[in-house]
């Protein structure tokens, strides 16, 4: 890393929107005070120079080209927050090639490309940061690779979208279906108009790859990790949940199981009486499981502007205070050489909901498939009986079982003449 004598920073920006622009806003105007002595926004890059833009740019350049950034040799730190994978790939190299250090939020670019950045980095002996990719203003990023590292990691598991989070509280009391929620959640700006990388959780995907590489040293490609949204989920099993004793949170878990990790990404029943049950509206929680330290966890806003540009600016001045190499994450005390583990060797406890004929003997019918492979009931609700229909909603907490035996089960089940309707299977999250 390059030892930075100078007192202030000369900063270059890519991409000025929300967060861009409240970044600018705090360094430039409201804490100018503040950060005059240590920073100054030299360059900002945009895609439309011509859009109208709220801000009073002083002397700060703004342009659509990127070598305005990266062969300006006065340029000591870029800030990237434009997004997406394969153009800010190509900026955040150039800039690392050209000898600056990069401060990122971008999650997605990092999940997928960060071995590859971080190698540019460490060959032209610069740092890339990227705390405010995950959780926020939740210092995550930092305490997993600074203060693990006499520690094994067993487990993490996390709320970590805000958009989803806010979406399944809103749901719980269920009177609103998820469609009317959604555009409610648009409207407060938690989604965006295309609100496919929240609710078909790529997001939390890219978030918890990035965990697992600082916990666990595995950075496996999303497309091989267990991926399932919100969109599908009922309101009638918000209520059911509650009757049950949980709550139904979009969770992210990557767990340890001897010399394999098990990574997956779906909605979960958690216990009501567990901290992460009553995580709220747009808040995140992380639990990381260390082997001295047991579980610990790492609440608060997990997007946002104030809060994400607080992990930026940390991030910064991190790089401006000089962070010596051997504080850097990569230092683990226990390295590991971990593979992934397939879903199909989960296991937990399930919650299903089947509409069947109301006729005697069904039950008998469901249970004996659900026993033939092993699996044992533990709680049964008969609801919503529909005498027009003769049909009856039945709602099946079951024990412990294997995900590929459950998956078996389920297809047998769907074939039974009695069976109107498979409605929903969540699994249960184990305290
Ligand atoms: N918003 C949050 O709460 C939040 C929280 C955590 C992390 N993040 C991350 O922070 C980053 C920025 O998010 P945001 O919400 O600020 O995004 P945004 O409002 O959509 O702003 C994106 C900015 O990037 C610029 N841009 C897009 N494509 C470009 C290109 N090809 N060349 C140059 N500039 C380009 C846009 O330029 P124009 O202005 O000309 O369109 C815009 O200024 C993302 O990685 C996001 O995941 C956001």
């Amino acid at each position: 890393m390059q030892i930075m004598k100078k007192n202030k920073l000369q900063i270059g920006m890519i991409g000025c929107g929300v967060i861009g622009s409240n970044i600018f806003d705090i360094i430039s105007k409201r804490h100018a005070d503040v950060y005059k002595d240590h920073l100054v926004v030299k360059s900002i890059i945009v895609r439309d120079i011509e859009k109208k833009r709220d801000l009073n740019l002083l002397g700060t350049k703004i342009s659509n080209d990127i070598s305005d950034v990266v062969k300006d040799n006065e340029i000591d730190l870029v800030i990237e927050l434009m997004g997406g994978e394969e153009i800010a790939f190509d900026y955040i190299s150039k800039c690392l090639m050209s000898g600056k250090h990069v401060v990122t939020a971008n999650k997605e670019v990092i999940a997928k490309r960060g071995s590859e950045l971080f190698k540019i980095a460490n060959n032209n002996s610069v740092e890339l940061r990227y705390e405010a990719s995950v959780g926020g203003g939740i210092p995550i990023i930092s305490s997993l690779g600074n203060d693990f590292s006499s520690n094994k990691i067993s487990g993490i598991r996390a709320i970590i979208n805000g958009t989803t989070n806010y979406i399944l509280t809103r749901m719980s009391d269920g009177t609103s279906p998820f469609s009317e929620i959604l555009k409610d959640a648009q409207k407060l700006g938690y989604a965006e108009t295309d609100p496919t990388a929240d609710v078909e959780a790529f997001d939390p995907i890219y978030k918890i790859i990035i965990l697992s590489n600082l916990a666990f040293g595995i950075n496996p490609d999303h497309n091989l990790i267990y991926r399932e949204g919100i969109k599908d989920i009922k309101s009638k099993e918000f209520i059911y949940a509650k009757e049950l004793g949980f709550a139904i949170k979009l969770i992210a878990s990557a767990q340890k199981f001897s010399k394999k990790l098990l990574i997956r990404v779906h909605p979960a029943l958690i216990p009501k009486d567990i901290p992460m049950a009553n995580v709220n509206s747009s808040l995140n929680m992380i639990e990381v499981n260390g082997y001295l330290t047991g579980p610990l966890w790492f609440q608060g806003a997990g997007a946002g502007a104030e809060t994400t540009s607080s992990a930026i600016l940390n991030d910064v001045f991190r790089i401006k205070d000089e962070i010596s190499k051997s504080e850097k994450q990569k230092t683990k005390i226990f390295p590991e050489d971990l593979q992934l583990l397939s879903m199909d060797m989960h296991e937990c406890k399930y919650y299903l909901r089947i509409t069947v004929k109301d006729k005697a003997g069904v039950l008998a019918r469901l249970s004996k498939i659900l026993g033939d492979n092993g699996i044992s009931i533990n709680t049964v609700l008969q609801k919503d009986t529909d005498v027009k229909f003769n049909n009856a909603e039945l709602v099946i907490m079951t024990h412990k079982a294997n995900e590929k035996i459950m998956m078996n089960a389920i297809d047998n089940i769907e074939k039974l003449n009695d069976v109107v309707k498979f409605d929903s299977l969540l699994r249960v999250e184990e305290y």
